[in-house]
């Protein structure tokens, strides 16, 4: 039985995993974690993340062959091949500051696996890592020469969060860089077997590392970059008349365009885009390329721009200011569809309406007020559980995220229980403006007409 450990039970680690484990009985899959918190809530009824479909992953294979340990060295020990799935953030402070992925919990996974194994090991770079990275893993891994053979994989991860379980089911590519050698060769191979119990071969890519490595910062530079150029379109449609939803549906027709990601919206968040693209841009500017880094550095000045024209938007409707106003903020994760908020623009959008002196008022069907509290650190914001409450009172409503339940409100009622005039400033473009304006609305959306 081919025994599989992976490092890092996180937002990666844990879905990944789940969905080897019920893709591939025959596979021994424990996923270890020095967060015994997060281990106990993989092995409780409530995961420690909302993700659709996982629930039902797990279920079908926790106990059988899907394990979460605390015993990290135990389970590294033990396995063939071993994912590493841990944090990468951007680092705060030494060289690269601001800018260059922080290693240090790769590196110590690294040490780890150093010390503790006795048998020949395949290491997966599960994590997102700078190109050339596996270089800097293989010196660390072999540095206590033990006569242990460990190859090296690059195998990033593209699943989007809200989607992980479809994504992870059925993945558009799934790439594996290797070395170029004998033992390289066999290594990919070894992986590659383990994904086709249900990804066709022909979607399984396999290149050298580097390219592995480049091109999952690359997939997340382009993503993002597509984004930005639809929210710098927006401000140019606000400004001209035109409908960013319309030129986002004319240009994508265009099949070398295509349709995806071409959504305006308040900003991108989530814990990878900027990372990533500060990540690229400091490997950039390393490298001596800085006309490169400052093509992509621009992709995050236009989402600060975006994020912060959102919020200058809603001040300036409002008569220049919100001081002492009750604004109703509906959605607080980074997107739908998860309870995450790391680097949320809703942190910003509140930060911003908190710096006029607004009243805040949050609800999100799937984020804690503990996590809403701990982001807004020490401003006074009120956290409530039902989008009519909310609203009660409110001068104004944010729609920062794209929660299915905010097409469905009853916005009459809402309309009713506010103060007039009342304002909705709609950052995900997801509700019908004209039926709201025929309630009585002053209605903002992005990148249309007034
Ligand atoms: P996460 O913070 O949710 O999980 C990382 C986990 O690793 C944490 O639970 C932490 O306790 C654990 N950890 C850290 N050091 C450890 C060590 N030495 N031993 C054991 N456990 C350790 O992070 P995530 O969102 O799962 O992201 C992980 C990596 O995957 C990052 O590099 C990220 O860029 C990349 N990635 C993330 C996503 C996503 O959607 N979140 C998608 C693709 C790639
Ligand atoms: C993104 C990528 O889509 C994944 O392929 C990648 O694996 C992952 O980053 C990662 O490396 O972490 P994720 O951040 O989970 O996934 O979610 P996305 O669907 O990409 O959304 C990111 C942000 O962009 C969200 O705030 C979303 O609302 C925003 N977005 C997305 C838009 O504003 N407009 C769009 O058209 C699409």
């Amino acid at each position: 039985m081919v025994k599989i450990c992976c490092i890092g039970a996180g937002y990666v680690g844990g879905p990944t995993m789940a969905v080897i484990a019920v893709k591939c009985p025959a596979i021994e899959v424990v996923v270890v974690d020095i967060s015994k918190p997060r281990i106990d809530a993989w092995n409780s009824d409530k995961l420690p993340i909302y993700e659709p479909g996982l629930d039902e992953v797990v279920k079908a294979c926790r106990g059988k062959n899907l394990f979460f340990s605390t015993d990290v060295e135990k389970h590294v020990a033990e396995a063939d091949i071993i994912f590493v799935s841990v944090n990468t953030p951007t680092k705060t402070r030494g060289l690269g500051a601001g800018k260059a992925a922080d290693l240090t919990y790769w590196e110590s996974a690294a040490r780890m696996i150093a010390d503790v194994s006795k048998s020949d090991k395949i290491v997966v770079e599960k994590s997102t890592v700078p190109v050339k990275t596996a270089e800097a893993i293989e010196k660390i891994l072999t540095h206590n020469s033990k006569g242990i053979n460990y190859q090296i994989l690059s195998n990033p991860e593209f699943l989007a969060e809200g989607t992980a379980i479809e994504d992870l089911f059925k993945p558009d590519r799934v790439l594996i860089g290797g070395r170029e050698t004998p033992e390289g060769r066999k290594a990919v191979q070894a992986l590659k077997e383990v994904y086709a119990h249900w990804v066709p071969e022909e979607n399984i890519i396999t290149t050298n590392l580097w390219s592995a490595e480049l091109s999952k910062l690359a997939a997340n530079a382009f993503l993002a970059q597509r984004i930005s150029s639809v929210n710098a379109m927006s401000a140019l449609c606000e400004a001209t008349g035109a409908n960013v939803s319309e030129v986002s549906y004319a240009i994508g027709k265009d099949s070398r365009i295509g349709p995806k990601f071409l959504n305006a919206s308040v900003g991108f968040g989530g814990s990878c885009f900027q990372k990533d693209i500060l990540n690229l841009v400091y490997i950039c500017e390393c490298n001596g390329l800085p006309e490169v880094a400052n093509y992509w550095k621009q992709v995050i000045k236009i989402n600060d721009y975006q994020k912060s024209r959102f919020v200058n938007r809603v001040v300036s409707s409002m008569f220049n200011t919100v001081s002492g106003k009750k604004v109703a903020i509906l959605g607080f994760a980074f997107k739908k569809d998860t309870g995450d908020t790391r680097e949320t623009p809703a942190i910003d959008v509140c930060k911003g309406l908190l710096g006029d002196k607004a009243h805040v008022s949050i609800y999100d069907p799937e984020v804690t007020e503990d996590q809403i509290q701990r982001d807004l650190a020490m401003n006074k914001v009120s956290v409530v559980w039902d989008a009519y409450e909310a609203t009660k009172g409110a001068h104004a409503v944010c729609i920062l995220t794209e929660w299915n339940q905010f097409k469905e409100l009853d916005y009459q009622k809402i309309f009713d229980n506010m103060q007039k005039p009342a304002f909705i400033f709609d950052g995900r473009n997801v509700v019908d403006a004209e039926k709201l304006r025929g309630i009585g609305f002053i209605v903002y959306s992005i990148g249309k007409p007034l």
